[in-house]
C-alpha cells in the first residue's frame, strides 16, 4: 500500500545495494568523523558509566554532549584533586570503532552550572580488561579541556584510537569540583583487527650519517625485542610518503611514517607478522602500504606467506602464497593487494620474504566479507533507519493515543491516510536530502583533505562568520550526515552549488545541474538510473528516462531456455541478491533469437559454448526482481558485435536466470595481464604486439559508439569489464563490481557508494555527474590499461584519498594534476588521445565517434 516514490526507490537501492560489497579500501581519518552516539542518544545510558556520581540527577548517563537533562552533565562525588586520577566517565560502543576526534563541555544547566574539566586524559580498552593511556604522536597524555561550561571544545585524537571502551579522565592542578559531557567521533572499525605482534622495527644509517628511526612509535602494545599485544603505526589511516626520510608536517623524526626492517635481522629472509581479529572472519584481502625507494635498498616484499587460524586451534596447515611482480622502475611507495581467497580465521601470521636489504611498510588493512556481520556492521542502514524513522514513529504513537479516546473508526482511517501521506512526504524529503548529501559528501570528502581547502575559498572570503562557522562544522562532522540537523544541510548547500556551477564556468545561472552536461542527457540524480547491474552490484548503464521509453516501442523476442542443459562450470562473482556463474551449454542455437548471428559464437565449433548466468536469488525482494526484469528488457535491444549480447532467459520459473555470450579469454585485464611485455629485462618475445592492443581499442571504442548513440552511460568502463575472444575480438560487458578480484578498484565511501574511482572523471566524483563525456574519460583510462598492459593499477603510487585529492586538482586546472604517465608501448598520437579524454571541460573532451575514427585512421597510417 505504501508505495514509495520511483526515484525514492532508485535511491534506496543505491544506498543499500553497495552494502555486501563492503571492499572498504583502508580507513580514512579525515572522513571517519562521525559522531558516535553520545549527543544523538545512539549510545543508550545502560553503555554510559562512571567512577562515581555526585547525585542521581548527575549520573553518568547525563555525561552527553550538548544535552541539559538531568542536572546538566555528569559530575563525579568529590572534588578532582591533581594528583589523584580516580575519577572517570566509560563508553561502551559495544564495538571496535576508529576515533579520530573527542568532544567535552562542562555543565552549564541553564545559568546554574558552573564547572567544567580544564584537562583531561583519555583511556581506552579493546576488551575491557586491558587499559591503555592515550599519548599523543609527541608522547603527551593531557588533552586541553575546557575553560567555561557552555564551549564545546574538540580534539583531534592524534593518533587516532582503535577501541570498544573510552573512559574520559578529568586532571586539574588544584583541587576542583568538575563536571563533563562528551563526545567521540569516528566510526566503526571495519578490520575488526584486534592487535597485531610483529619484530620491533630498527635504524638505518644513510650514507650521510642521518638515522631513520623506523620503529613503530605509537605502538599501544608491550614493547620488547618485539612488539606484541597491540596496534599502532600500521593502523592509524596514514600512509607513507614516497621518500622514507620525509614525513607528515606533524611528524618527529626521520622514518616516523613507517615500520622497517633489515634482511640481516631476520632469520629465513622474511618478517612474520601476526594479526589477531575480534572473531572469525571470512577474508577477501590483505592490502599492505609499502614503500618502494629501490635506490635506497628499500623494496615491496617480494613474496608473502599467510597462515590461518581460527580461534584457539593450531595454526591450519595449508598456506596461501602470493608472489609478487617487484617493481625496479617507479619509486612510489604504494599498497599491495594481497587477495586471501575467503579464508576463515580469527588470526592470519604472515611472513613478508625481503626483496632487497631493507623492507618498509606504513599500512596494514584487512577486508573481510561484510555480508557476514550485517547487523552490527551497515552504517547506511543502522544510521539512515533511525533518523528516518523516530520522527515518524513519534507521530504515528501519539496519534494512536488520540484515537484510543475516539474509538472511531473511520476517523481513524483518516488519520492513517494522514500519517501516510505525512510519511511518504517526509521519506522523499529525507530521499532528496539524501541524493544531495550524496553528491555532497563527496565533495566533503575532499573538502576535509587539508589541500583541498583552497578548492572553494572563494567561498569562505565571499560571506561572513557564519560561513565560517559552517565550515568548521564540515570540519566536524564531514559525512556525517545520518546524524546530521537537516537545518544546517540545507543551509549549506543552496550557497555551495550555484557558486560551485559559476567555478565550472557555466556561462549562465540557468538550472544548476545543467552545466557541462552535453544536451539530452540528465544529470546523474535526475536521470532514471536504471540499475542493469541491480542484482550483482554495479549501477552500470544508466538510461535516461526519455531513451527508455523510445526502447520499450520495440518488442524484442527473447527466448525460455531449459536451465538443466546448462553445466555449471565456476562462480565469477555474486551480490547480495544474485550470483554470476560462468557455464556450459550445447545445443544454444535452438533457443536463441532468430535474428542472431551463429558466427559470432565460438557454438560453431564441436566443444560446448561458454555462457555468463546471472541468477536472481529465489528470496530476494520484488524491487530486485522488477530490476532484473527490466535489465532483461534492456539489455535484450543492445545489439552490436561489441557488447556483449543477451542469449536467452529463464523465467518461467525461480531463480530467474539471464544467460549473456561470455568469451572464451575471458576479460581483458586477466588476459593483458598473461602476456609477455618483450621488456629488455626477458628475453622473450612480446605476446602481443602493438597493432593487437590498437585493434583491441579501436573494439572498445566502436561498442562505446554504440553505446552512445543510445545516450546509455556505461559508468563502469574499464579492462576488467571488456571480455575477450578469439583473435582479440572485444565485447564490453559489466561485471566489474560483483568480482572479488576487482574489489580493489572500488573506492567505498563510508556506507555509501562503491566507485571506481580511478576510472572516474573529476565531475563524477565531486559532483555524481556521470555522462557519456565521463564515459569518455573512463575509456582513456581503460586505453591507458590495456597499453600498460594492465601491469598495474592506475595512479598505484596514489592511495585512494590522494586520487581523490589529485581529482581535486583536475577541477581546479591549475596545472598540478597528475595525468597517468605515457605507456611505453604507446605512441605520442595515443596518448595525445588518453589526454584528451581527461581535458577539465566535458565539452572538449573527443567523442566516442572521433575517438573510434581517430583509432581507425591511426591503424591505416601504419
Ligand atoms: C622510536 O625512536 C625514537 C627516535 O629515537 C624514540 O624517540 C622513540 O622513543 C622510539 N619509540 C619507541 C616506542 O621505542
Ligand atoms: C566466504 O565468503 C564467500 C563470498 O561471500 C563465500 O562464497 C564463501 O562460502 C565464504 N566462506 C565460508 C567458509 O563461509
Ligand atoms: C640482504 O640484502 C642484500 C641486498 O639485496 C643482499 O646482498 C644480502 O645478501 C641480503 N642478506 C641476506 C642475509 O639475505
Amino acid at each position: 500500500m505504501l508505495a514509495l516514490p520511483r526515484p525514492a526507490l532508485l535511491l534506496l537501492k543505491l544506498l543499500l545495494l553497495h552494502i555486501p560489497w563492503a571492499m572498504r579500501a583502508q580507513v580514512n581519518p579525515a572522513v571517519c568523523r562521525y559522531p558516535l552516539g553520545m549527543s544523538g542518544g545512539h549510545i543508550p545510558d545502560d553503555d554510559i558509566s562512571a567512577s562515581s556520581q555526585w547525585s542521581e540527577s548527575t549520573a553518568a548517563k547525563y555525561g552527553r554532549l550538548d544535552s541539559e537533562d538531568g542536572d546538566g552533565a555528569w559530575c563525579p562525588e568529590v572534588p578532582v584533586e591533581p594528583n589523584d586520577l580516580k575519577e572517570f566517565l566509560q563508553i561502551d560502543l559495544r564495538a571496535l570503532h576508529f576515533i579520530t576526534l573527542v568532544g567535552t563541555q562542562g555543565r552549564h544547566a541553564g545559568g546554574h552550572g558552573n564547572e567544567f574539566a580544564p584537562m583531561y586524559k583519555i583511556n581506552y580498552s579493546r576488551d575491557g580488561t586491558r587499559w591503555i593511556s592515550w599519548r599523543n604522536r609527541h608522547g603527551k597524555q593531557v588533552l586541553d579541556g575546557n575553560t567555561n561550561p557552555y564551549d564545546i571544545v574538540l580534539k583531534d585524537l592524534e593518533p587516532p584510537v582503535i577501541a570498544r571502551f573510552v573512559r574520559f579522565i578529568p586532571v586539574t592542578d588544584h583541587s576542583m569540583n568538575v563536571c563533563l559531557r562528551v563526545e567521540l567521533y569516528g566510526c566503526v572499525w571495519l578490520d575488526g583487527l584486534v592487535s597485531y605482534n610483529a619484530p620491533a622495527g630498527q635504524q638505518l644509517v644513510l650514507p650521510g650519517g642521518t638515522i631513520i628511526y623506523l620503529n613503530d612509535s605509537v605502538y599501544d602494545g608491550a614493547f620488547g625485542y618485539s612488539m606484541t599485544e597491540g596496534l599502532g603505526q600500521l593502523t592509524d589511516g596514514v600512509s607513507g610518503l614516497d621518500d622514507f626520510t620525509q614525513t607528515h608536517e606533524y611528524h618527529v623524526w626521520p622514518g616516523y611514517d613507517y615500520v622497517g626492517w633489515h634482511n640481516e635481522s631476520t632469520t629465513g629472509g622474511y618478517v612474520e607478522i601476526t594479526f589477531e581479529f575480534d572473531r572469525i572472519r571470512n577474508f577477501t584481502a590483505m592490502k599492505v602500504h609499502c614503500n618502494n625507494m629501490f635506490a635506497k635498498g628499500v623494496k615491496i616484499f617480494k613474496e608473502v606467506q599467510c597462515y590461518f587460524r581460527s580461534d584457539a586451534s593450531e595454526w591450519a596447515p595449508s598456506a596461501l602464497s602470493s608472489v609478487l611482480v617487484l617493481d625496479d622502475v617507479n619509486p612510489s611507495a604504494r599498497f599491495v593487494t594481497v587477495p586471501l581467497l575467503h579464508r576463515m580465521a580469527s588470526a592470519i601470521k604472515c611472513q613478508y620474504y625481503f626483496a632487497d636489504a631493507w623492507m618498509m611498510f606504513s599500512e596494514i588493512t584487512f577486508q573481510s566479507d561484510a555480508a557476514m556481520y550485517n547487523n552490527s556492521v551497515a552504517p547506511p542502514v543502522v544510521s539512515v533507519v533511525p533518523t528516518t524513522y523516530d520522527p515518524t514513529l513519534k507521530v504515528d504513537d501519539s496519534n494512536t493515543r488520540i484515537l484510543i479516546g475516539c474509538l472511531v473508526a473511520i476517523i481513524f482511517i483518516l488519520v492513517t491516510i494522514i500519517i501516510i501521506i505525512l510519511w511518504r512526504q517526509f521519506w522523499q524529503k529525507m530521499l532528496e536530502k539524501a541524493s544531495r548529501r550524496m553528491l555532497d559528501d563527496e565533495m566533503t570528502v575532499s573538502l576535509s583533505l587539508p589541500s583541498e581547502s583552497s578548492m572553494f575559498n572563494h567561498n569562505r572570503s565571499s560571506s561572513s562568520s557564519e560561513q565560517e562557522s559552517s565550515s568548521t562544522y564540515d570540519r566536524i562532522f564531514p559525512l556525517g550526515p545520518d546524524y546530521q540537523e537537516p537545518s544546517r544541510l540545507i543551509r549549506k548547500l543552496p550557497e555551495f552549488m550555484p557558486e560551485e556551477e559559476e567555478e565550472m564556468g557555466c556561462s549562465s545561472p540557468v538550472k544548476p545541474s545543467q552545466a557541462g552536461v552535453p544536451e539530452g542527457v540528465p544529470h546523474y540524480a535526475e536521470a532514471d538510473i536504471m540499475n542493469l547491474q541491480g542484482v550483482t552490484g554495479s549501477n552500470t548503464y544508466s538510461v535516461p528516462a526519455l531513451t527508455m521509453d523510445l526502447l520499450s516501442g520495440k518488442d524484442v523476442v527473447i527466448e525460455e531456455f531449459p536451465r538443466k542443459l546448462l553445466t555449471f562450470k565456476e562462480k565469477l562473482g555474486e551480490g547480495q541478491f544474485g550470483e554470476v556463474h560462468l557455464c556450459e551449454v550445447e545445443g544454444m542455437e535452438k533457443f536463441m533469437g532468430k535474428d542472431f548471428a551463429l558466427e559470432d559464437l565460438d557454438a560453431s565449433s564441436n566443444h560446448p559454448l561458454l555462457v555468463a548466468v546471472k541468477m536472481l536469488r529465489a528470496d530476494a525482494n520484488k524491487n530486485a526482481r522488477n530490476d532484473f526484469l527490466k535489465e532483461i528488457k534492456i539489455m535484450s535491444r543492445l545489439k552490436d558485435p561489441n557488447i556483449i549480447r543477451l542469449l536467452a532467459v529463464c523465467i518461467a520459473d525461480d531463480p530467474l536466470c539471464m544467460i549473456t555470450e561470455y568469451m572464451e579469454n575471458g576479460d581483458l585485464n586477466q588476459f593483458l595481464s598473461r602476456q609477455q611485455t618483450g621488456s629488455p629485462h626477458t628475453s622473450h618475445e612480446p605476446t602481443i604486439s602493438y597493432s593487437n592492443l590498437r585493434f583491441m581499442a579501436t573494439q572498445i571504442a566502436s561498442g562505446m559508439k554504440y553505446l552512445s548513440s543510445l545516450n546509455f552511460v556505461h559508468r563502469d568502463l574499464a579492462t576488467r569489464n571488456c571480455l575477450v575472444g578469439k583473435q582479440y575480438t572485444i565485447k564490453i560487458a559489466d561485471f566489474g563490481m560483483s568480482r572479488n578480484l576487482y574489489s580493489g578498484d572500488y573506492y567505498r565511501i563510508q556506507g555509501r557508494a562503491v566507485l571506481p574511482i580511478r576510472w572516474m572523471s573529476w565531475e563524477s566524483i565531486l559532483l555524481g555527474k556521470f555522462t557519456t563525456a565521463s564515459d569518455v574519460w573512463a575509456f582513456g583510462v581503460t586505453l591507458w590499461e590495456t597499453f600498460t598492459l594492465c601491469r598495474e593499477q592506475p595512479y598505484s603510487q596514489m592511495s585512494d584519498e590522494q586520487v581523490i585529492e589529485n581529482t581535486g586538482e583536475f577541477f581546479r586546472d591549475q596545472g598540478r594534476q597528475t595525468y597517468l604517465p605515457q605507456p611505453a608501448l604507446c605512441p605520442d598520437s595515443v596518448y595525445k588521445l588518453m589526454l584528451s579524454c581527461w581535458r577539465r571541460d566535458t565539452k572538449d573532451r573527443p567523442s566516442f565517434h572521433d575517438i573510434h575514427h581517430l583509432l581507425q585512421g591511426s591503424a591505416s597510417e601504419e
